[in-house]
């Protein structure tokens, strides 16, 4: 099997892999962070997911600059910052100043602002991270398909973005499987990103359609045994 950037980026770390696990603080104990990002540090998680909300694009709120930057400073691992955010093209020279490594909008909020996402994902190659572009649960993937030869990964949500702790959609399945025949059918590198309600009990089925990435917050950061949580995550 060709391996992918992403895997070439891990072999160092990655014993037999078929996915690549990230995890998402959006569950973390924000008032421990050091303590749980040191924790993720040393875990076999190869990146750190960071979820970025407005309160407009989603109806949540998290956290910016002031977290973010304290963070890259106490950790090794890639960090891959998810902005659910209006008008994310604002902050992108400001997230690549943060050390972002990967970088994701949703395709949503292209929409709203009548932009092309092509021009986004061009314009976050072009600042040194690797381009994502998110959809939610109710964006057909065809409407997105063809912006996955500018993307070095979709990011398919299997909630609606917003908060941790939701149930996994199931027909996120087919969505990985049609997505996955689209850019395999072109031949591009784009990877699969699959977010919200992956656990140890649906990673295996996720990297089976076709994920190549799986982020998870609460599945792990609920459990008692968190790193273990994460090592079972690598199926
Ligand atoms: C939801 C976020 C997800 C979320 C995942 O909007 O994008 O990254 O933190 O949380 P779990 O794994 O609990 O669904
Ligand atoms: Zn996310």
């Amino acid at each position: 099997m060709q391996k992918s950037f992403f895997h070439k980026l891990y072999d160092y770390q990655l014993s037999t892999p078929l996915s690549l696990r990230i995890l998402s603080i959006l569950s973390a104990d924000f008032l421990h962070l050091e303590d749980e990002i040191r924790m993720l540090s040393e875990s076999s998680a190869e990146m750190i997911h960071l979820d970025i909300m407005d309160g407009s694009l989603v109806p949540n709120i998290s956290f910016g600059f002031s977290v973010i930057d304290p963070i890259r400073k106490v950790t090794d691992k890639l960090l891959d910052a998810h902005l659910m955010i209006i008008n994310p093209d604002k902050y992108f020279e400001r997230f690549a100043a943060s050390g972002m490594d990967m970088l994701s909008f949703h395709y949503e909020a292209a929409v709203l602002a009548g932009k092309d996402p092509s021009d986004w994902l061009k314009r976050i190659r072009g600042l040194g991270m690797k381009a994502g572009l998110a959809i939610n649960p109710d964006v057909p993937v065809a409407d997105i398909a063809g912006y996955a030869e500018y993307a070095d990964f979709i990011l398919v949500m299997s909630v609606f973005a917003g908060y941790s702790g939701q149930k996994f959609i199931e027909s996120t399945y087919e969505r990985i499987t049609e997505l996955k025949r689209f850019i395999d059918s072109k031949g591009y590198s784009c990877e699969i990103e699959v977010d919200g309600g992956v656990s140890p009990s649906n990673c295996a089925a996720l990297a089976a359609s076709g994920a190549d990435i799986l982020v998870a917050a609460s599945s792990v950061f609920k459990s008692d045994n968190p790193k273990g949580v994460i090592d079972v995550l690598h199926c």
